[in-house]
């Protein structure tokens, strides 16, 4: 079973970018955890700042996987080309956030990912990504 987590941009500065959104835990610490508590499970970790790296990974993983938990980031709200993506692979693609992206700035309220996703799991902190995996492994939400 391999899980991909994908994470677009300013993601690998959690723990140090604004904490009192984002919490004071790094991506790494959290992602070793993750890995830890599901043994089963290879996860195949990727960040990258650069909106055509994401899609390349996304293509690179997405006919090989079990399923992708994706935080885009800021590309969240303007990214045609990552929906995109998205839709053109057959592993299952769970929309994540750290932060309750629905109460913060308007912009963040739209997602231009969303409609290509399986589900979007938002607010939970850095839980969401475990919420994310077990949706992965239950067969999630069709
Ligand atoms: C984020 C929310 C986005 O709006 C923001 O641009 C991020 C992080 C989150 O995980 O809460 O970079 O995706």
């Amino acid at each position: 079973m391999k899980i991909s987590i994908i994470n677009g941009p300013n993601l690998n500065l959690v723990g140090v970018r604004e904490p009192e959104i984002y919490g004071h835990k790094s991506m790494d610490d959290y992602l070793r955890e993750l890995a830890a508590r599901y043994p089963q499970v290879e996860f195949i970790t990727f960040q990258s700042n650069h909106e055509g790296s994401i899609i390349d990974e996304i293509q690179r993983v997405g006919f090989d996987c079990q399923g992708i938990v994706l935080n885009a980031g800021a590309y969240t709200h303007t990214s045609i080309a990552i929906a995109d993506a998205i839709r053109a692979v057959t592993a299952p693609v769970i929309e994540v956030h750290i932060s309750d992206v629905q109460s913060r700035e308007p912009y963040r309220r739209v997602s231009m990912i969303a409609p290509a996703c399986r589900e979007v799991i938002a607010g939970h902190g850095l839980d969401s990504y475990r919420m994310a995996v077990d949706s992965i492994l239950k067969g999630g939400r069709q």
